[in-house]
Protein backbone atom coordinates (compact mmCIF):
# COMPACT_ATOMS: atom_id res chain seq x y z
CA UNK A 1 0.00 0.00 0.00
CA UNK A 2 2.91 2.13 1.29
CA UNK A 3 5.45 3.87 -1.28
CA UNK A 4 8.96 2.49 0.41
CA UNK A 5 12.66 3.12 -0.82
CA UNK A 6 15.43 0.41 0.01
CA UNK A 7 16.06 2.24 3.58
CA UNK A 8 12.82 1.63 4.62
CA UNK A 9 11.67 5.43 4.55
CA UNK A 10 7.97 5.81 3.52
CA UNK A 11 7.25 8.29 0.95
CA UNK A 12 3.80 10.52 2.12
CA UNK A 13 4.96 13.58 0.61
CA UNK A 14 4.68 14.63 -3.23
CA UNK A 15 5.41 17.84 -4.66
CA UNK A 16 3.94 18.43 -8.03
CA UNK A 17 4.99 20.91 -9.95
CA UNK A 18 2.50 23.09 -11.92
CA UNK A 19 4.57 24.95 -14.62
CA UNK A 20 8.29 26.05 -15.15
CA UNK A 21 7.61 29.15 -16.13
CA UNK A 22 7.37 32.11 -13.47
CA UNK A 23 6.61 35.85 -13.73
CA UNK A 24 10.09 36.60 -11.71
CA UNK A 25 13.91 35.84 -13.21
CA UNK A 26 15.40 34.86 -9.75
CA UNK A 27 19.19 34.35 -10.38
CA UNK A 28 19.98 31.30 -8.68
CA UNK A 29 16.94 29.74 -9.90
CA UNK A 30 17.13 30.50 -13.46
CA UNK A 31 19.57 28.75 -15.88
CA UNK A 32 22.04 31.84 -17.27
CA UNK A 33 21.34 30.74 -21.20
CA UNK A 34 18.47 32.00 -22.56
CA UNK A 35 15.82 29.56 -21.13
CA UNK A 36 12.77 27.96 -23.37
CA UNK A 37 9.65 27.27 -21.21
CA UNK A 38 8.07 23.72 -21.87
CA UNK A 39 5.49 23.97 -24.61
CA UNK A 40 1.93 23.44 -23.33
CA UNK A 41 1.75 19.98 -25.04
CA UNK A 42 4.59 18.20 -23.09
CA UNK A 43 2.81 19.42 -19.61
CA UNK A 44 1.10 17.42 -17.42
CA UNK A 45 -2.70 18.99 -18.34
CA UNK A 46 -5.39 19.70 -15.31
CA UNK A 47 -6.56 16.05 -15.53
CA UNK A 48 -3.58 14.50 -15.81
CA UNK A 49 -2.22 16.16 -12.33
CA UNK A 50 -5.57 15.03 -10.78
CA UNK A 51 -5.25 11.18 -11.85
CA UNK A 52 -1.22 11.07 -10.92
CA UNK A 53 -2.17 13.04 -7.33
CA UNK A 54 -5.19 9.92 -6.62
CA UNK A 55 -2.61 7.52 -7.59
CA UNK A 56 -0.53 8.63 -4.97
CA UNK A 57 -2.95 9.40 -2.31
CA UNK A 58 -4.63 5.96 -2.91
CA UNK A 59 -1.16 5.11 -1.77
CA UNK A 60 -0.38 6.82 1.70
CA UNK A 61 0.66 10.22 0.34
CA UNK A 62 -0.49 12.61 3.08
CA UNK A 63 0.97 15.56 1.64
CA UNK A 64 1.25 17.48 -1.19
CA UNK A 65 2.75 20.99 -2.27
CA UNK A 66 2.53 23.03 -5.59
CA UNK A 67 5.44 24.39 -6.38
CA UNK A 68 6.85 26.14 -10.31
CA UNK A 69 8.00 27.76 -11.40
CA UNK A 70 5.87 29.74 -10.15
CA UNK A 71 2.66 28.01 -9.32
CA UNK A 72 0.14 30.32 -10.04
CA UNK A 73 1.21 32.11 -13.73
CA UNK A 74 -0.58 28.63 -14.94
CA UNK A 75 -3.81 29.63 -16.27
CA UNK A 76 -5.80 26.84 -14.71
CA UNK A 77 -4.06 26.76 -11.33
CA UNK A 78 -7.56 27.30 -9.90
CA UNK A 79 -9.03 24.14 -11.53
CA UNK A 80 -6.06 22.39 -10.09
CA UNK A 81 -6.35 23.71 -6.59
CA UNK A 82 -9.74 23.41 -6.49
CA UNK A 83 -9.81 19.57 -7.70
CA UNK A 84 -6.93 18.63 -5.52
CA UNK A 85 -8.68 20.35 -2.25
CA UNK A 86 -10.94 17.69 -2.65
CA UNK A 87 -8.69 14.67 -1.91
CA UNK A 88 -8.14 13.84 1.80
CA UNK A 89 -4.65 15.10 1.90
CA UNK A 90 -2.89 18.12 3.33
CA UNK A 91 -2.34 20.91 0.85
CA UNK A 92 0.10 23.58 0.82
CA UNK A 93 2.25 25.42 -1.83
CA UNK A 94 5.19 27.38 -2.54
CA UNK A 95 4.67 30.62 -4.15
CA UNK A 96 6.94 33.83 -4.86
CA UNK A 97 3.65 35.86 -3.46
CA UNK A 98 2.93 37.69 -6.51
CA UNK A 99 -0.68 36.70 -7.14
CA UNK A 100 -1.78 35.85 -3.82
CA UNK A 101 -4.60 38.09 -3.78
CA UNK A 102 -6.37 37.38 -7.06
CA UNK A 103 -6.08 33.24 -5.93
CA UNK A 104 -7.08 34.19 -2.35
CA UNK A 105 -10.72 33.05 -2.47
CA UNK A 106 -9.64 29.59 -4.47
CA UNK A 107 -6.99 29.32 -1.74
CA UNK A 108 -9.51 29.29 1.08
CA UNK A 109 -11.99 26.76 -0.51
CA UNK A 110 -9.49 24.38 -0.88
CA UNK A 111 -8.44 24.77 2.43
CA UNK A 112 -5.03 25.25 2.18
CA UNK A 113 -3.46 26.22 5.41
CA UNK A 114 0.11 26.62 4.94
CA UNK A 115 1.86 28.90 2.28
CA UNK A 116 5.78 29.03 1.86
CA UNK A 117 6.66 32.73 0.11
CA UNK A 118 9.92 32.91 -1.35
CA UNK A 119 11.36 36.27 -0.25
CA UNK A 120 15.22 37.25 -0.53
CA UNK A 121 15.80 40.40 0.72
CA UNK A 122 13.82 43.00 2.68
CA UNK A 123 15.10 46.33 0.49
CA UNK A 124 13.00 46.70 -2.60
CA UNK A 125 15.72 47.89 -4.48
CA UNK A 126 17.91 44.46 -3.70
CA UNK A 127 14.86 42.50 -4.35
CA UNK A 128 14.40 44.57 -8.00
CA UNK A 129 17.90 43.31 -8.28
CA UNK A 130 17.54 39.62 -7.64
CA UNK A 131 14.30 39.08 -9.56
CA UNK A 132 13.94 41.25 -12.01
CA UNK A 133 10.34 42.17 -10.81
CA UNK A 134 8.97 45.51 -9.16
CA UNK A 135 5.98 44.18 -7.15
CA UNK A 136 8.11 43.82 -3.79
CA UNK A 137 5.34 45.90 -1.96
CA UNK A 138 2.45 43.50 -3.49
CA UNK A 139 4.44 40.57 -2.30
CA UNK A 140 4.50 42.05 1.53
CA UNK A 141 1.08 42.99 1.43
CA UNK A 142 0.36 39.40 -0.05
CA UNK A 143 1.76 38.12 2.97
CA UNK A 144 -0.19 40.06 5.53
CA UNK A 145 -3.04 39.52 3.34
CA UNK A 146 -2.94 35.68 4.29
CA UNK A 147 -1.51 36.11 7.66
CA UNK A 148 -5.50 38.09 7.64
CA UNK A 149 -6.94 34.97 6.39
CA UNK A 150 -5.72 33.05 8.88
CA UNK A 151 -3.52 31.17 6.68
CA UNK A 152 0.17 30.28 8.48
CA UNK A 153 2.74 31.89 6.22
CA UNK A 154 6.25 30.49 5.95
CA UNK A 155 8.89 32.56 4.24
CA UNK A 156 11.74 30.97 2.50
CA UNK A 157 14.87 33.05 2.20
CA UNK A 158 18.10 31.19 0.40
CA UNK A 159 21.15 32.82 1.74
CA UNK A 160 23.65 34.02 -0.22
CA UNK A 161 27.01 35.70 1.42
CA UNK A 162 27.61 39.13 -0.76
CA UNK A 163 23.95 39.19 -1.63
CA UNK A 164 21.58 39.29 1.87
CA UNK A 165 23.40 37.83 4.95
CA UNK A 166 23.84 41.00 6.51
CA UNK A 167 19.87 40.80 6.52
CA UNK A 168 19.61 37.89 8.52
CA UNK A 169 18.70 40.23 11.72
CA UNK A 170 16.17 42.52 9.69
CA UNK A 171 14.09 39.07 9.41
CA UNK A 172 14.53 37.85 12.42
CA UNK A 173 13.03 42.08 13.52
CA UNK A 174 10.16 41.28 11.45
CA UNK A 175 9.41 38.03 13.56
CA UNK A 176 8.85 40.10 16.38
CA UNK A 177 5.42 41.34 16.12
CA UNK A 178 4.46 38.97 12.51
CA UNK A 179 3.80 35.24 12.81
CA UNK A 180 5.64 34.12 10.13
CA UNK A 181 8.45 31.67 10.20
CA UNK A 182 11.37 32.57 8.30
CA UNK A 183 13.44 29.32 6.75
CA UNK A 184 16.60 30.52 5.81
CA UNK A 185 18.24 28.53 2.96
CA UNK A 186 21.59 27.27 2.24
CA UNK A 187 22.34 28.11 -1.19
CA UNK A 188 22.10 24.90 -3.35
CA UNK A 189 23.79 24.24 -6.47
CA UNK A 190 21.57 22.65 -9.53
CA UNK A 191 22.47 23.06 -13.40
CA UNK A 192 23.76 26.81 -14.20
CA UNK A 193 22.55 28.47 -11.36
CA UNK A 194 26.19 30.19 -10.25
CA UNK A 195 26.47 28.52 -7.37
CA UNK A 196 30.00 28.79 -5.90
CA UNK A 197 31.22 27.49 -2.38
CA UNK A 198 31.87 30.69 -1.50
CA UNK A 199 28.51 32.05 -1.59
CA UNK A 200 27.22 29.40 0.63
CA UNK A 201 25.99 30.89 4.03
CA UNK A 202 26.33 28.26 6.14
CA UNK A 203 23.61 26.54 9.31
CA UNK A 204 26.73 27.71 11.97
CA UNK A 205 27.27 31.22 10.16
CA UNK A 206 23.41 32.07 10.17
CA UNK A 207 22.97 30.81 13.94
CA UNK A 208 26.34 32.93 15.00
CA UNK A 209 24.73 35.91 13.13
CA UNK A 210 21.74 35.45 14.83
CA UNK A 211 23.15 35.05 18.50
CA UNK A 212 25.09 37.90 17.74
CA UNK A 213 22.30 40.13 18.54
CA UNK A 214 19.55 37.36 19.79
CA UNK A 215 18.99 35.01 22.49
CA UNK A 216 17.15 31.99 21.06
CA UNK A 217 16.50 28.76 21.60
CA UNK A 218 16.09 25.45 19.87
CA UNK A 219 12.20 24.32 18.81
CA UNK A 220 11.58 20.07 19.72
CA UNK A 221 11.67 18.84 15.72
CA UNK A 222 8.70 17.56 14.04
CA UNK A 223 8.82 13.89 11.99
CA UNK A 224 10.54 14.47 8.45
CA UNK A 225 11.34 18.34 9.49
CA UNK A 226 13.87 19.23 6.92
CA UNK A 227 14.94 22.84 9.09
CA UNK A 228 15.61 22.81 12.10
CA UNK A 229 13.23 25.32 14.32
CA UNK A 230 14.22 27.77 16.57
CA UNK A 231 12.47 31.16 18.50
CA UNK A 232 13.13 33.63 20.01
CA UNK A 233 11.48 34.71 22.88
CA UNK A 234 8.77 37.23 23.03
CA UNK A 235 8.58 37.08 19.14
CA UNK A 236 5.32 36.27 17.83
CA UNK A 237 7.27 34.16 14.38
CA UNK A 238 9.78 31.97 14.35
CA UNK A 239 12.82 31.01 11.94
CA UNK A 240 14.51 27.42 11.61
CA UNK A 241 17.14 26.77 9.23
CA UNK A 242 17.69 24.46 6.28
CA UNK A 243 21.09 23.19 6.27
CA UNK A 244 21.14 20.70 2.71
CA UNK A 245 24.58 21.85 2.78
CA UNK A 246 26.43 21.25 5.58
CA UNK A 247 23.31 19.62 7.83
CA UNK A 248 21.79 17.52 5.62
CA UNK A 249 18.35 15.74 6.56
CA UNK A 250 17.94 13.15 4.26
CA UNK A 251 17.78 10.36 6.99
CA UNK A 252 14.31 10.64 7.49
CA UNK A 253 12.99 12.11 3.92
CA UNK A 254 9.73 11.10 2.73
CA UNK A 255 9.68 13.59 -0.42
CA UNK A 256 9.12 12.49 -4.05
CA UNK A 257 8.96 15.75 -6.64
CA UNK A 258 6.61 14.95 -10.00
CA UNK A 259 8.39 17.62 -12.61
CA UNK A 260 5.93 19.50 -14.57
CA UNK A 261 6.35 17.27 -17.80
CA UNK A 262 5.42 14.41 -15.39
CA UNK A 263 8.83 12.79 -14.47
CA UNK A 264 9.05 11.29 -11.13
CA UNK A 265 12.27 12.49 -9.02
CA UNK A 266 13.05 10.55 -6.29
CA UNK A 267 15.56 12.99 -4.54
CA UNK A 268 16.29 16.76 -5.40
CA UNK A 269 19.30 16.01 -6.68
CA UNK A 270 18.71 12.83 -7.91
CA UNK A 271 20.20 11.91 -11.58
CA UNK A 272 17.67 9.81 -12.92
CA UNK A 273 13.90 10.19 -13.55
CA UNK A 274 10.85 8.45 -14.54
CA UNK A 275 8.33 9.29 -17.17
CA UNK A 276 4.74 8.82 -15.48
CA UNK A 277 3.29 11.18 -17.88
CA UNK A 278 3.98 9.01 -21.29
CA UNK A 279 3.00 5.85 -19.02
CA UNK A 280 -0.28 7.44 -18.23
CA UNK A 281 -0.70 8.52 -21.69
CA UNK A 282 0.10 4.84 -23.08
CA UNK A 283 -2.51 3.77 -20.61
CA UNK A 284 -0.07 1.60 -19.07
CA UNK A 285 0.53 1.17 -15.08
CA UNK A 286 1.88 3.53 -13.41
CA UNK A 287 2.12 2.42 -9.77
CA UNK A 288 4.67 -0.13 -10.88
CA UNK A 289 7.08 3.18 -12.05
CA UNK A 290 6.25 4.83 -9.23
CA UNK A 291 7.41 1.90 -6.62
CA UNK A 292 10.91 1.03 -8.75
CA UNK A 293 11.31 5.37 -9.04
CA UNK A 294 11.42 5.13 -5.12
CA UNK A 295 13.24 2.04 -4.68
CA UNK A 296 16.20 3.30 -6.45
CA UNK A 297 16.80 6.69 -4.28
CA UNK A 298 19.87 7.10 -2.99
CA UNK A 299 20.67 7.23 0.91
CA UNK A 300 21.38 10.98 0.68
CA UNK A 301 21.96 13.72 -1.65
CA UNK A 302 21.11 11.57 -4.59
CA UNK A 303 24.26 9.98 -4.58
CA UNK A 304 25.94 13.29 -5.24
CA UNK A 305 27.14 15.67 -2.90
CA UNK A 306 29.18 13.45 -0.74
CA UNK A 307 31.62 15.66 -0.40
CA UNK A 308 32.44 18.69 1.76
CA UNK A 309 30.69 21.68 -0.29
CA UNK A 310 33.45 23.20 -0.71
CA UNK A 311 35.34 20.52 -2.78
CA UNK A 312 32.07 20.00 -4.67
CA UNK A 313 32.33 20.86 -8.36
CA UNK A 314 28.67 21.97 -9.37
CA UNK A 315 29.81 21.89 -13.09
CA UNK A 316 30.03 18.09 -12.81
CA UNK A 317 26.52 17.59 -10.65
CA UNK A 318 24.32 16.35 -13.31
CA UNK A 319 20.28 17.33 -13.14
CA UNK A 320 18.21 19.63 -14.21
CA UNK A 321 17.96 23.70 -12.93
CA UNK A 322 15.88 24.60 -10.34
CA UNK A 323 12.65 25.95 -12.77
CA UNK A 324 12.51 22.75 -13.99
CA UNK A 325 12.52 20.55 -10.98
CA UNK A 326 10.35 23.12 -8.94
CA UNK A 327 11.90 23.41 -5.68
N1 LIG B 1 19.36 27.00 -3.24
C1 LIG B 1 18.46 27.04 -2.24
N2 LIG B 1 17.15 27.29 -2.41
C2 LIG B 1 16.74 27.53 -3.64
N3 LIG B 1 15.52 27.84 -4.14
C3 LIG B 1 15.61 27.98 -5.46
N4 LIG B 1 16.89 27.77 -5.87
C4 LIG B 1 17.60 27.51 -4.75
C5 LIG B 1 18.97 27.23 -4.50
N5 LIG B 1 19.87 27.18 -5.47
C6 LIG B 1 14.33 28.02 -3.29
C7 LIG B 1 13.46 29.14 -3.75
C8 LIG B 1 12.11 28.74 -3.27
C9 LIG B 1 12.21 27.26 -3.04
C10 LIG B 1 11.25 26.51 -3.86
O1 LIG B 1 13.52 26.88 -3.37
O2 LIG B 1 13.84 30.36 -3.18
O3 LIG B 1 11.77 29.36 -2.07
FE1 LIG C 1 10.46 32.17 -9.98
FE2 LIG C 1 10.86 31.17 -7.53
FE3 LIG C 1 12.60 30.67 -9.48
FE4 LIG C 1 12.41 33.12 -8.49
S1 LIG C 1 13.08 31.27 -7.35
S2 LIG C 1 12.53 32.58 -10.69
S3 LIG C 1 10.26 33.28 -8.03
S4 LIG C 1 10.49 30.00 -9.41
Amino acid sequence: MMIQDSFGRIHDYLRISLTDNCNFRCFYCMPDEHYDFTPAPLLMQADEIIALAKLFVAHGVKKIRLTGGEPLVRKDAAAIISALGQLPVELVMTTNGSRIREMMPVLAEAGIRTINVSLDTLQEEKFLLATRSKVYKRVRENIDLLLDQGIAVKINTVVMKGFNEAEINDFIAWTKLTPVEIRFIEFMPFSDNRWRSDRVFSHQEILGSIGRAYTYRSIEPRLNETARRFEVPGHQGSFAIIGTMTAPFCSTCNRMRLTADGKLKNCLFSTGETDLLQALRAGEDVLPLIESCIRQKKEALGGQLDQHFEQLDAGLLKNRSMITIGG
